[in-house]
Parts: structure tokens; sequence; C-alpha cells
């Protein structure tokens, strides 16, 4: 697969805890700072095993929250134009929340992001039976994916903070062949930038495709939908879906289509055309599995930007179609319709069932490493 990579991990260092407090009302638990740029603080228990709620902040006031449960980015806070801080993503500020199983809210997702048809595939001459999590087909890892475990966290920091999160995904879990090691990094830079590092070994040849499920709203307020964001997508094609959202294996120009994002255009223009609203794979330009900038969201009005890059080949941009208000933000109003958005990078979805896209089987002695950076930049 094309995003194999020889992967260098940096020796993890214990925590030296440093004792600290810090308000934090709607939390009401005491945090402790843990290194530079990093504070811990107890977020419950489930499963028997401890969560606890990370805070990364850098010298520009940036903060992102990211707990071991799910290994889920709760919020990131970041200014507008006008010096206003607010979350640019959408999430709640205790456990239970996530333990009501909102639609996979900041999660990450394994050990296969988006569909497989038919909740099944066929390896090496072997057919593997999967959960059918989302009608007949498979969605996101399954009944217990990797957004509903406890991760092990270690915390690392010299000059910038990161957060390390691993999990063994056991031989059958879920139906997939393989123990599968799973390492994800996530960095937040002084330039703004939530950096997340993928990384795998597996003992069994296994498809995997991870990736993060964050919703973004740039206003940082779900009273507006994100239908006035501009988004720039690099990418000439994309993959159409049947009914269920299984590709039909094409991959099909977007020029002349309501999927053309080569030039930023506000999300709502086009909206309409696509019945249900866009929840599709887009081929992304980028060939060499090098970190590119794949695309850019843009609100005018708080002035803030999202820059998205990746190493992966494919962009899913989901426009919050599912939400409906059922679920309530953080500051108290009705996550609904389009209030925000997801730019999950991965391969394709249905990759294992359809021979003509990039290979997601990932080898015993293979090293699966990909990376994706959300970098905020403000327009003034
Ligand atoms: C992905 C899928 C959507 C939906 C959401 C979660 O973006 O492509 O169809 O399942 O996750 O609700």
């Amino acid at each position: 697969m094309n995003s194999l990579k020889t992967l260098s991990m940096s020796v993890l260092i214990g925590s030296g805890l440093l004792a600290t407090s810090c308000n934090n009302p709607s939390e009401n638990k005491e945090a402790t700072t843990v290194k530079a740029g990093i504070t811990k603080a107890d977020w419950g228990e489930t499963d028997s095993s401890k969560v606890y709620l990370y805070t990364l902040t850098n010298a520009k006031g940036t903060e992102v929250k990211i707990t071991n449960y799910g290994g889920i980015v709760t919020s990131f806070v970041t200014a507008d134009k006008a010096g206003n801080k607010s979350s640019i993503v959408i999430g709640f500020d205790s456990l239970s929340g996530y333990l009501a199983k909102p639609p996979y809210f900041g999660a990450l997702i394994g050990r296969y992001g988006n569909r497989i048809g038919d909740a099944k595939f066929t390896l090496d001459g072997k057919e593997h039976k999967l959960a059918a999590n989302n009608g007949k087909n498979a969605l996101h890892g399954g009944l217990k994916g990797f957004d509903k475990v406890v991760w092990n966290a270690t915390t690392v920091s010299d000059t910038i903070p990161s957060l390390t999160l691993t999990y063994l995904s056991k031989d059958g879990e879920e139906g997939y062949p393989g123990n599968l090691k799973v390492i994800v990094q996530y960095t937040l830079t002084e330039d703004n930038e939530l950096k997340i590092e993928y990384n795998a070994t597996t003992d069994k040849a296994t498809p995997v495709n991870l990736t993060n499920h964050s919703y973004f709203n740039l206003t940082g307020d779900v009273n507006n939908t994100i239908l006035n964001h501009s988004l720039m997508i690099d990418a000439d094609n994309y993959t159409p879906v049947d009914t269920s959202l299984i590709p039909t294996g094409e991959i099909k120009p977007v020029k002349g289509t309501p999927f053309d994002f080569t030039t930023a255009k506000p999300i709502g223009r086009d909206i309409d055309s696509v019945p249900g609203g866009y929840d599709h794979n887009w081929v992304l330009n980028s060939k060499d599995g090098s970190l590119q900038k794949v695309a850019v969201l843009s609100d005018s009005v708080s002035g803030r930007s999202l820059e998205v890059y990746t190493t992966e080949p494919g962009l899913q941009f989901y426009t919050g179609n599912f939400l409906d208000g059922k679920f309530i933000n953080r500051d108290g109003k009705a996550i609904n319709l389009h209030t925000a958005l997801c730019m999950e990078t991965q391969h394709f979805p249905d990759s294992p069932n359809k021979p003509n896209f990039p290979s997601t089987i990932l080898q015993p002695g293979q090293q699966y490493h990909t990376e994706t950076i959300y970098k905020v930049v403000l327009n003034k």
C-alpha cells in the first residue's frame, strides 16, 4: 500500500508529575501538569479502565483536549479574528456524553474507517465476516470500534506537547484477522497545527484504514450551519456510491458536477443537487504518499481557515447529513443538520472488495504509517 513507510518512533518517556491546579468548572476535576504544555485530569472510568482528559496548549493559547476513551478530540479552542476564543470542533465536557454513542464525534476510527460492503471481505482465499452495523454494511470498525475503547496514553514533550495513544486490537476483534498494534500520536505545534500520526503493525494480513472523525464548525457556534463555509479540495476525481453509500468502484471526474471543489466554493452552493448531502470520498490529486495540502476550509465571519495536509490518497467529506438535534453540544445548543462537517483523511471505502482501489492490506513485517495535519490559519 502506498502509505507504508519505514517508521522511526521516538522513545516514549514516562511522565514526571508536577502538581498544579487548573480551574475548569465544566470538568470539575483537578488537572495536573504532566509535561510542558500538557495537563491531565481524571475523567471517569469505563470497561474497568480509567479515563483521562489531556489538554495540550501552545504559546499562542490554542488548546486541544483529547481523551484516551476512543482517542477523542473533545475540543480545539482557537481565537477568531476578533480575538474571541471558541472550539472549532463539536463535543462534550464529560465522558457520559461520549458513552451515549454520538456518531463518532472527534474519535479515532479503526480498524477500518468508513464502509465495507455487505460486512465481509475475502483475503488470501478466506472470507472474513464483520458485524453489519450500518444496514447490511460494516461502518467505522464495527460495533465496538477503536472509537469506543480505552487507549493507553503516554505524554511526550520536548518543546512541543504531544500525546501518544496505543491500543492492541486482538486477532478476531470485530471479525478482523491479526493482532494489530496501533500507535497514534497527537501533537499541537506552535503553528496551530494538530498533527496526527498513525502507526500500526500486525501478525496476520489485515485491512487497516485509520482516521479521525472530528466534526468542524469554524464559527465555533452550532447555531450556524457550515453551508456558508467555503471549501477547496485538491481532487479531480471522486468515488461515486450506491444507495447504501458503498463505492460503485468507478473513479469519476468532478468537473461539471456538484463534487467539483477544485476551486473554493461555498459548501451550500450545490449541495441540494446531491441527494442527502455530501458523504463521499474524493480521490486526492497528491499521488506519492508524501504529506501535501489537500483541502482548505474557510469561514469569513470568524476569519478562520482550516488547512488539511495528509499522506493519504482519499478524503471523506461529510456534511453532517445524519445530525438531527439529538445530541447537545457543550454549550447547550442542539447539533442539527449540517451544523458541522468532517474531513476524514483515508484510503477509499470498501477497498478490501475493490481490487482497482489502492490496497489497504497490511502484511506482517510491514509498518503502517500515515500522517494528517489540521492547521488553523487566521485571515484578518
Ligand atoms: C462517515 C460516514 C457517514 C456517517 C458518519 C457518521 O462520515 O461516511 O456516512 O456514517 O461517518 O455518522
